[in-house]
């Protein structure tokens, strides 16, 4: 998709304010603070659509309004829209992007996922009014919760942002009467809105009384949680999703309770995830949602008791999500959608999705709806507007007229590891215009690679006779300076 070059690297400053003030300074309406959040959401299109040259030779009050120290250079960050936007294409679209839900038509494919996001009617009418499709709501359970303070952990990227999150929070601290209360309400305000009831129980009995209670209280489907790995009470959680039979049973209890769909959460904390998932369509599950969060420490954790000596400090395995885990999540999915044996299932996607882009790397896959906690958590319902206006400009750029044509489109080049090809070196090549001569790309080739780049008079050439095609010099060049050529070179002529 063609993108503008501005310098990704210019908006990292930018705190996202709530209400931004650089917003309230334009005086011509356009949103600046609006406009850098869908840069920082990948949604370049929305970003510079209806910036004109007014904006250019604008006093730019917005960066006076900018509350960092130093004022981001919001003016040149849309210049380079500006300049460029006869060959972007900053048009209007509408491309459908509503999707089946077990029967259940939604507007768009983003559903919050069940956790503290989707805990109460406030939150979920919010986000509802906001345009989230619908919310698999935090789980409902008979047990007493007693929750730790504090509760999360993350580790940061350099910019301050999420890298991973990691929780040991567990199930919902609302009654299920209330909870249930909540769904009635929300559905009679909010009838084109999907409601999906996240349940656990102890034996088949309670998983079947929760259901029944959710179909009852107007929920348009249920989800299994099998997934939870942060249960004090053992025998729950991802300890029942680790074993097929459970899942098989507790399954069948619910699908032989209820008439609305049935939807297994599967747990990541396995080997693989086919054994649980096929379980659950042998008791007729009518879908599978994944993945919920895995087992993890963070450094954070181990630091701060060093910090505040060993003794008193308790440190807890948790359930680990957002970006760091979403390459396992699409690991997951991939699997699920390749399954035959599953054919024919919802397959409900979610694990570091913070941007459209990520949505279509799972829907790519053979996902058909997607769920979001750890970036609203981070960044609130709002993300929903650069999900859905950048995913919607991605299908109509790419030619596809819906949502659902687009679904599983990369699948059949997703292959087991025997079947790569491994007979030809396809070259490195500089971009001499790009190049800063830093080095990074002789330095990993020497000590991570085969030293198949000299670095003389601060130039990177190439010896292609010594070069594998490993591309590690493309992954760590800083400027985008080395891309893959068509240089072929066949291991057989060696
Ligand atoms: C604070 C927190 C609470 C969660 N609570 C639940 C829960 O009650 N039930 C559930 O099925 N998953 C729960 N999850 C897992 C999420 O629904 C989701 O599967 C996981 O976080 C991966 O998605 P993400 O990377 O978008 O957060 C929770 C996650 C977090 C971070």
């Amino acid at each position: 998709m063609s993108q503008p070059r501005f310098d990704p690297k210019s908006i990292i400053p930018c705190l996202l304010c709530v209400s931004a003030p650089c917003s309230e300074g334009c005086p011509y309406d356009l949103k600046p603070g609006r406009r850098i959040r869908a840069l920082r959401f990948a949604n370049y299109i929305g970003a510079g659509r209806g910036l004109g040259e007014h904006c250019l030779n604008c006093p730019a009050p917005c960066q006076k309004h900018c509350v960092l120290p130093e004022p981001l250079p919001i003016q040149k960050i849309f210049s380079s829209f500006i300049e460029e936007r006869h060959s972007l294409p900053l048009r209007d679209v509408s491309a459908d992007i509503s999707v089946d839900l077990c029967g259940f038509r939604l507007e768009n494919p983003f559903l919050l996922s069940s956790s503290v996001v989707a805990s109460n009617y406030d939150m979920c009418a919010r986000a509802f009014q906001m345009g989230w499709a619908g919310a698999a709501f935090k789980t409902i359970s008979y047990l007493d919760m007693h929750e730790a303070s504090p509760r999360f952990s993350a580790s940061k990227n350099p910019d301050g942002s999420f890298q991973s999150f990691k929780n040991i929070e567990q199930l919902s601290d609302h009654s299920p009467a209330e909870n249930f209360e909540i769904f009635r309400k929300l559905k009679k305000d909010f009838p084109t809105k999907y409601i999906l009831a996240s349940i656990m129980g102890r034996d088949e009995e309670e998983w079947r009384r929760l259901a029944i209670d959710a179909e009852a209280s107007g929920a348009d489907g249920i989800e299994l949680n099998f997934s939870c790995p942060n249960m004090v009470e053992g025998h729950t959680g991802s300890d029942v999703g680790q074993i097929p039979e459970l899942v098989e049973l507790y399954t069948r209890a619910v699908k032989q309770a209820v008439h609305i769909p049935v939807i297994a959460k599967l747990t990541p904390n396995a080997m693989s995830m086919s054994p649980a998932a096929e379980a659950a369509k042998r008791a007729g599950a009518d879908g599978v949602a994944a993945i919920n969060t895995i087992k993890s420490l963070t450094n954070r954790n181990i630091s701060q008791a060093l910090r505040h000596g060993l003794a008193d400090a308790k440190i807890a395995v948790g359930g680990l999500s957002g970006q760091a885990v979403r390459p396992i999540a699409l690991r997951f999915i991939a699997e699920l959608a390749r399954n035959p044996e599953l054919k024919g299932m919802h397959i409900s996607a979610m694990g570091g999705v913070y941007t459209w882009e990520d949505a279509t790397a799972f829907l790519s896959l053979g996902a058909h709806s997607i769920q979001v906690t750890t970036a609203v958590m981070e960044y609130g319902y709002r993300i929903i507007d650069d999900l859905v206006d950048g995913l919607a400009h991605y299908l109509i750029l790419m030619g596809y007229d819906s949502l659902e044509s687009f679904c599983g489109s990369v699948l059949s080049q997703v292959v087991e590891i025997e079947e790569v090809e491994r007979d030809k070196v396809i070259l490195p090549r500089f971009l001499r215009s790009h190049c800063q001569h830093c080095g990074r790309c002789y330095l990993s080739c020497r000590d991570g690679g085969h030293q198949a780049i000299r670095f003389e008079n601060r130039t990177p050439t190439l010896d292609p006779s010594k070069c594998v095609g490993c591309h590690l010099c493309i992954l760590v060049c800083p400027n985008h300076a080395i891309e893959s050529s068509e240089t072929l070179r066949k291991k057989v002529e060696e």
